[in-house]
């Protein structure tokens, strides 16, 4: 063990793990459970009475659960973080009955906020992906995937992951930045889709890559072909990205097949989707990531084949899709409800998925999403004895903790230095 134990909590009810073989069933389960730390990283979880003796630096962080339930800090696998405007409009005419696909081809839908993007300031686009970032956090988010996709042009993707990049500089919360220049052909190359395509190529990732860990496409109907996206998949494997993808959101068009071929780290949304398709994501250890709050706000009635996932023993992954047009949503607590109530997973199943699952999708596996040693010390104490409560206490805040590296950074909805200012030159002062 390295170093003095800097945070102890104590007095878990109910601790989860995410570690099996730290404890009960798939979530390790330990009954009056203790986590200890040391500079951010987790040396002991476990029951309080096996706690070894452990040197405690002067200045230790001490919380007492008071019997509350412990979890690992959610990670949220898949989001669109950096955008400017919103779709209220159109997301009340959906309620009225205009489909999302019907907004899209008419010049609405991702084109309409790639226009407000691009005539938005970098100021205004990072705070607004601030607000976004410490609402994610004060529900419990400590590790979260933020995709670009709202610039389309060189320098929009770029400054969109510049954003993120300024944004990781002010916050303790792990961003995990994704290139997703191909979140759609922009409107000016409607006639010349490969002449997009180059450009992404030749230019866009040249200028993304160095800021970027994984890359994404659109794979469905209205946004790219499966040919389209093996192509900015590949090019981006050649800049060093990972891969991840967009498949059968809209509909059975062949993205789980690609994903699966390329090997893409996970493949997201997989509404459609059937066991063939499942098997092999699974047999590619490609993590299904599912998105509950997008499949519920679309209000096709359609939710994730998660039978089939299971049958297949494929990862489960969550995440809230958080973006102006599917699903406004930043918060993985309501993912996790939706998860069950809609999806129906078990909250075994919501829960490892919104941990464990979502770290794998977003390649943390072992260091975020589980509170195990080695594990970065990011766990929520909740406002509730058990982690069901998650699907069961609908609409209130139940993240009464927030803990990042073993430093609390919210407590009771209230963030605690969850964000510095913006550095002076650069702008406006932050929040939070
Ligand atoms: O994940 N599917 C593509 N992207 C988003 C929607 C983006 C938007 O409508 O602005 C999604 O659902
Ligand atoms: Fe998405």
């Amino acid at each position: 063990m390295t170093g003095q134990v800097d945070f102890l909590l104590t007095g878990a009810g109910q601790l989860v793990t995410a570690d099996p073989s730290l404890g009960e069933g798939t979530l390790g389960l330990v009954q009056r459970g203790a986590v200890a730390a040391s500079q951010g990283t987790v040396v002991f979880a476990g029951p309080e009475a096996e706690l070894p003796e452990l040197p405690l630096a002067e200045q230790c962080t001490r919380l007492d659960a008071g019997g509350r339930a412990v979890l690992p800090g959610f990670v949220d696998a898949h989001t669109h973080l950096v955008f400017a405007g919103d779709r209220a409009d159109e997301f009340a005419a959906r309620l009225r009955g205009v489909g999302y696909e019907e907004a899209l081809a008419s010049g609405g839908g991702i084109h309409r906020t790639v226009r407000a993007t691009r005539a938005a300031s970098h100021a205004e686009l990072e705070e607004a992906a601030a607000e976004r970032l410490v609402q994610a956090a004060l529900h419990g988010t400590t590790t979260l995937e933020a995709k670009s996709g709202y610039g389309l042009s060189v320098n929009d993707e770029r400054r969109s992951l510049e954003v993120l990049a300024a944004l990781s500089g002010r916050t303790p919360i792990e961003i995990v930045p994704t290139f997703l220049g191909a979140h759609l052909i922009p409107a000016e190359y409607a006639h010349d889709r490969a002449g997009y395509l180059g450009l992404l190529e030749r230019e866009m990732l040249p200028a993304c890559a160095p800021l970027a860990e994984f890359v994404d496409a659109f794979c469905d109907r209205g946004a790219l072909t499966v040919a389209e996206s093996r192509r900015v998949l590949q090019a981006g494997r050649r800049h060093g990205l990972r891969a991840k993808l967009h498949a059968n959101e809209l509909g059975p068009t062949g993205g789980a097949w690609l994903a699966a071929e390329q090997g893409c780290v996970s493949a997201d949304h997989l509404l459609y989707l059937d066991r063939a398709e499942a098997a092999a994501l699974a047999a590619a250890g490609t993590v299904a990531v599912l998105l509950p709050g997008t499949s519920f706000l679309l209000g096709t009635g359609r939710s994730a084949p998660v039978r089939v996932l299971r049958e297949a023993r494929a990862t489960l992954a969550l995440g809230t899709d958080c973006n102006p047009g599917t699903c406004y949503c930043e918060s993985m607590q309501l993912v996790i409800a939706l998860a069950c109530v809609h999806d129906g997973l078990t909250p075994e199943e919501a829960v490892l998925a919104a941990t464990d699952g979502a770290a794998r999708a977003v390649g943390r596996e072992g260091r975020a999403g589980r509170l195990a040693p080695g594990a970065t010390c990011d766990l929520v104490v909740l406002a509730g004895r058990s982690y069901v409560e998650l699907a069961y206490h609908l609409g209130v805040n139940l993240a009464h903790q927030v803990v990042k590296r073993g430093v609390v950074v919210a407590r009771d909805g209230v963030p605690l230095g969850l964000l510095e200012a913006r550095p002076a030159a650069t702008g406006s002062p932050g929040a939070a």
